[in-house]
């Protein structure tokens, strides 16, 4: 359930015409519901309610905005960040420290140092050497980094391949075989306190299989680890639960989701942590865009809008379909391909679909567009930054503005050799 609705022939986000916000800030911008973030936050955690100990720390990548990560802290979540910048970002919101996991396949040393430093809670390792590195770096510094081993359980997520992370091939997490081992060997060392076992298979996972049977696995590696005498107080299971892009869809619910890990990790006596990104913010936002003109095609018309793959790169990386909607429909529908106005195919968002009917200067908004969409904004083609608004209720702030080219132009300069 999410706060984007019709009133009145208008879409709102909560209580606030869409309209006002695309004339006050201009388009393309992203636009998230606050309420709808809270609800998805409080959904999450009730769905864990029969787990016995848990922690939740939200995929700052999925939407890295201050304001939902101040919003997020709130509500009590930690973080579970990929990279310095995402650790300050956390650190910025209010987050605790204690409530922080680093993951990410290839953190620097200085980036471990900075997570040290801060006294986060917890290191995901992703390999034997950079466990090895943390230890050594922990105890230069007189510190104990507390740490969890990430382990590849090689079973394939059913998700699109770009997203995929479970399967022996992919670059994550150690092998399932070698993993207690390597447990075994990290706890051993001075500077580091291993604690955990850690997982993810992949995101936007459609089915809970994949991930019962991942987490099945990992509980056989936690005996295994136990009996060799090695402590395991937490269990990372990660994120990865999908959402519905498609008006209709139907996916697995967070209560679904508790009660399996419930039966799952009944024995398992460790605190739970979890790393949900996409069903907290997916559905909190949509992509405001105008629509500049419509051009006719061979089969249908091509509706070109201000939005490009720059702002929004799902369909372009991963043939996403987001959900377009005209922001004062009519009722008409028209056949038509969504794209946007830079100079490559991939900037396509739809071939030949059914839409709301459109014309030049309409408003319409991508849906689903709170994960992974504002985050992974760039500027090519020379195009600005995208900014970020949320509403509360009636009363809404720019929290992320647009960064004009001119402004990333005057961060470049031209050599004296040149001039
Ligand atoms: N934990 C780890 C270690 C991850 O790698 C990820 C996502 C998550 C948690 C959060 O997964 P979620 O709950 O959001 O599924 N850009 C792609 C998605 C990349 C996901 C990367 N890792 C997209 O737009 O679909």
């Amino acid at each position: 359930m999410d706060h984007f609705e019709l009133r009145n022939g208008v879409l709102h986000a909560e209580d606030v015409p869409i309209p006002v916000i695309a004339a006050a800030v201009g388009t393309p911008v992203y636009v998230y519901s606050r309420a709808t973030l809270t609800r998805h936050a409080r959904v999450f955690r009730e769905g864990l309610a029969l787990l016995p100990r848990t922690h939740i720390a939200f995929a700052v990548k999925s939407n890295p905005n201050l304001a939902v990560l101040r919003l997020l802290a709130r509500e009590g979540f930690g973080a579970d960040v990929v990279s310095g910048g995402e650790l300050e970002r956390a650190l910025a919101a209010g987050m605790p420290a204690e409530g922080i996991v680093f993951s990410g396949v290839g953190k620097t040393a200085a980036e471990m140092l900075r997570g040290l430093e801060a006294g986060i809670g917890q290191f995901n390792l992703e390999s034997e050497e950079e466990g090895v590195e943390l230890a050594q770096l922990a105890a230069a510094h007189g510190l104990t980094a507390r740490a969890a081993l990430r382990v590849n359980p090689d079973v394939d997520a059913g998700t699109h391949g770009k997203i995929s992370t479970g399967k022996a091939e992919n670059k994550f997490g150690v092998p399932y075989d070698r993993a207690a081992g390597i447990y075994g060997r990290l706890a051993a060392l001075p500077g580091v306190q291993m604690r955990g076992l850690a997982v993810h298979i992949g995101s936007q996972l459609a089915s809970l299989d994949p991930l019962e049977a991942a987490f099945t696995r990992m509980g056989v590696l936690l005996r295994e680890v136990r009996a060799q005498g090695d402590a395991v107080t937490h269990m990372d299971l990660g994120g990865g639960v999908g959402v519905p892009y498609k008006a209709g869809e139907v996916f697995p619910a967070p209560a679904d989701y508790g009660a399996m890990i419930a039966r799952v990790t009944a024995d398992w006596d460790v605190t739970l942590m979890f790393e949900p990104g996409r069903v907290i913010t997916g559905n909190s936002g949509v992509l405001v865009t105008q629509v500049v003109r419509v051009k006719p095609g061979v089969t249908c018309p091509f509706v070109i809008v201000d939005a490009a793959m720059n702002d929004l790169a799902r369909p372009a990386l991963y043939d996403a379909w987001h959900d377009f909607l005209a922001v004062e429909p009519n009722g008409a529908k028209m056949l038509a391909n969504i794209v946007g106005p830079i100079c490559e195919s991939s900037d396509t968002f739809a071939m030949a679909r059914e839409i709301d009917a459109v014309g030049p200067g309409d408003l319409a908004v991508f849906r689903t567009a709170g994960a992974y969409g504002a985050t992974m904004a760039n500027t090519y083609n020379s195009r600005a930054l995208v900014p970020e608004v949320m509403v509360d209720g009636a009363r809404w702030a720019v929290v992320a503005e647009r960064i004009a080219p001119a402004a990333i132009l005057s961060a470049e300069r031209v050599p004296e050799w040149l001039e």
